[in-house]
């Protein structure tokens, strides 16, 4: 695990909308950035689904030393659009569910799935601002923060809030980029080799400035905010394109919100090369490339109360 700056995808730069602007001023452009960044989830969910199951799993293997007396309550911190909530639920046929985010978007996706697969009964979202401190939702027994502690102004300060409505022997299981997803051959046949490689570089340094926590050590804030880590576990992401038909979607869909955040960063000839990437009917079209390789890691990281 190497704890250094790493890019995270474009859905994981800020909220949903990704501008770095308050909730409450959006306008038509943001409201279709943020249900672009609410698909990339989505697709995330389903593209890396191998991945989201050795995760999941490992998460919920940990909660059978947690005695039951009662139903257990998880909480999914900043849900995005339910991809651990729903796994979650699933996979804790007993538990409640309590989705937390800030965006009602994400929210209202989460209400629809839970009802399509029959799972409105234990699943339920909660609309709050985790940065104003943590709304009445004790006891806890298990929390799955997924790619979203490093959008919170003080990570540690909201893990020491969590741990005291946590219950004595609770979990917090956190899930951050260690190495940032990659999708491209170097040589894309269009524009100098290397483009994937510059286009990471230019958005670590955005994160560096505005999401100060990304590629953090998560074990030691835990140990800061007091919790008790037992388990510590990479997770390789690994899916090629002719094996997955969205990925293709994905990366599409992930290089269309690059293309909205970091163009003035690019150089011409970079900035051509997405322009071809993102071209559907072009030559080097992201959608219907065969040589898309997924490739990334996720850290999991578990601790106990
Ligand atoms: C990158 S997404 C991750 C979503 C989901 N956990 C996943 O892994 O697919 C980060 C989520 O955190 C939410 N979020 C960011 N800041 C928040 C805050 N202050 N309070 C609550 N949720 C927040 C965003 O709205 C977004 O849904």
């Amino acid at each position: 695990m190497s704890h250094s700056h790493h890019a995270d995808t474009p859905a994981h730069q800020g909220h949903l909308d990704h501008d770095g602007r308050g909730h409450g001023e959006h306008g038509h452009d943001d409201a279709a950035s943020e249900s672009g960044g609410a698909d990339l989830l989505d697709l995330d969910g389903e593209v890396l689904r191998a991945y989201w199951d050795t995760a999941l799993d490992r998460v919920t293997a940990a909660m059978t030393s947690l005695p039951t007396t009662r139903q257990a309550r998880v909480v999914d911190l900043g849900a995005g659009t339910g991809t651990g909530s729903l796994g979650l639920a699933r996979r804790l046929p007993d538990a409640e569910v309590v989705a937390v985010d800030v965006s009602e978007l994400a929210l209202s996706r989460i209400d629809a799935k839970a009802r399509a697969a029959g799972l409105a009964d234990r699943v339920r979202t909660l609309l709050a601002d985790l940065d104003a401190g943590w709304p009445d939702l004790e006891p806890i027994d298990l929390t799955w923060a997924s790619m979203s502690l490093h959008h919170l102004a003080d990570p540690t300060r909201a893990l020491s809030d969590l741990r005291r409505i946590t219950r004595d022997g609770g979990l917090v299981a956190v899930a951050e980029f260690d190495e940032p997803l990659r999708f491209l051959p170097d040589d894309l046949g269009v524009g100098r080799p290397g483009f994937e490689t510059r286009a990471l570089e230019v958005l670590s340094a955005v994160h560096a400035e505005a999401l100060p926590t990304i590629g953090a050590s998560w074990a030691e804030l835990l140990g800061e905010a007091g919790w008790t880590v037992v388990d510590e576990h990479d997770v390789v992401i690994d899916e090629r394109s002719p094996d997955h038909p969205l990925a293709g979607r994905y990366a599409r869909a992930w290089f269309d919100r690059l293309s909205h955040g970091l163009t003035d960063r690019l150089d011409a000839e970079d900035l051509h090369t997405l322009e071809a990437l993102l071209d559907d009917d072009g030559p080097h079209a992201l959608l219907r490339r065969s040589d898309l390789h997924l490739h990334g890691v996720r850290t999991l990281t578990i601790a106990r109360r």
